[in-house]
């Protein structure tokens, strides 16, 4: 590596080849045409959260309860989006460093703003909910409240764990291998949102779930355009970490999309009981989040999604008997493993 003192332009005409990878493409190439579409989406579609119908919010028509409960639920939901901005931002910079096509570049900062987004409209949700800006150091009302609180530390505990790993991962795995991982949140995260906002009756959680939603979409189809972009050429080896990434991701996933699997997540014994009791406080209030069943139903249809667009490139399947769907048994996931997003 040349030292910065050391001169080169009075030697030579033009100057040395710049070594790679370097974050510094100087060339906008655009060759998938459905990236460039999600990306002219994205532009129409902004939303901000903090511009949503707050003043039509009113939470002293809901009990202590119903608060801690419905605050819960964004406080599950921001274990994951709240790492989701960094997380796609240190993707956005990869697709600099490999020099990816402009379309793509763009794309991946499209997300990382949406994924902001979501986790704005976490912290707005949970302070007025709560009246305090953080459920970690909050003081519970009600005793419901005092084991949510539980819930959420532990949480919390267990999403802290895998940032290093992916830090990791990131310069290890192409994009391709990445937006395994990425397509798996995708997918059912813009069912989800779509049955909140279906089955939810306070307007300015009805409006963030619609736009929620629209953004998961658009993120599902930029990973779909990638992978349909860059599968077809996928190496083997490649091919058995996406198997492996997929079942690392059902079981990161479950704890926001179906419920967390006791052999990966480390929490306690009364964990489920107490989230099922807050859903069930949730739902009397009007809030929607899906039944146990509806919840495995979704998860189940979108990880059979998921199986069809992999089929198609001949990359094995894993075994999920958790939700019925049999294949490549994978047993050795932990948290290093993982790279998924949501
Ligand atoms: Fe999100
Ligand atoms: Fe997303």
């Amino acid at each position: 590596m040349a030292h910065s003192k050391e001169r080169f332009a009075d030697k030579m005409e033009l100057p040395p080849e710049t070594e790679q990878p370097n974050v510094y493409p100087l060339s906008w190439h655009s060759r998938t045409k459905k990236l460039q579409e999600v990306w002219e989406a994205s532009q129409r579609e902004i939303w901000d959260p903090e511009q949503l119908p707050w003043d039509t919010l009113d939470v002293d028509s809901y009990s202590w309860e119903e608060r801690e409960a419905i605050a819960y639920w964004w406080t599950l939901l921001s274990v994951f989006d709240a790492s989701a901005p960094p997380v796609f931002a240190e993707a956005l910079i990869k697709t600099y460093e490999v020099h990816e096509e402009d379309p793509v570049r763009k794309c991946f900062f499209s997300v990382t703003r949406d994924e902001q987004g979501h986790e704005i409209m976490c912290g707005l949700s949970i302070t007025k909910l709560l009246g305090h800006p953080d459920p970690l150091t909050y003081e519970p009302k009600t005793d419901l409240g005092r084991r949510l609180q539980k819930n959420a530390k532990w949480l919390y505990f267990n999403g802290g764990r895998y940032w290093t790993g992916y830090k990791q991962a990131v310069p290890k795995y192409d994009l391709a291998v990445l937006f395994s991982s990425f397509l798996m949140g995708e997918i059912a995260a813009a069912t989800i949102f779509k049955q909140m906002y279906e089955n939810s009756r306070e307007p300015v959680f009805k409006e963030a779930f619609k736009n929620i939603g629209r953004d998961e979409g658009r993120h599902m189809a930029i990973c779909m355009a990638v992978m349909e972009r860059d599968y077809p050429g996928l190496k083997d080896e490649n091919k058995s970490i996406v198997t492996k990434q997929i079942r690392a991701g059902y079981l990161f996933l479950s704890a926001v999309l179906f419920e967390p699997p006791m052999e990966f997540w480390d929490l306690p014994a009364d964990f489920i009981d107490n989230q099922r009791e807050a859903e069930e406080v949730a739902r009397g209030a009007g809030f929607g989040i899906p039944t146990y069943e509806a919840k495995k139903e979704n998860w189940r249809q979108a990880i059979l999604n998921l199986k069809g667009v992999l089929d198609r490139y001949d990359i094995p399947f894993p075994a999920i008997p958790e939700v019925g769907i049999s294949g490549q048994e994978i047993s050795d996931v932990d948290m290093e493993d993982i790279i998924p997003v949501f």
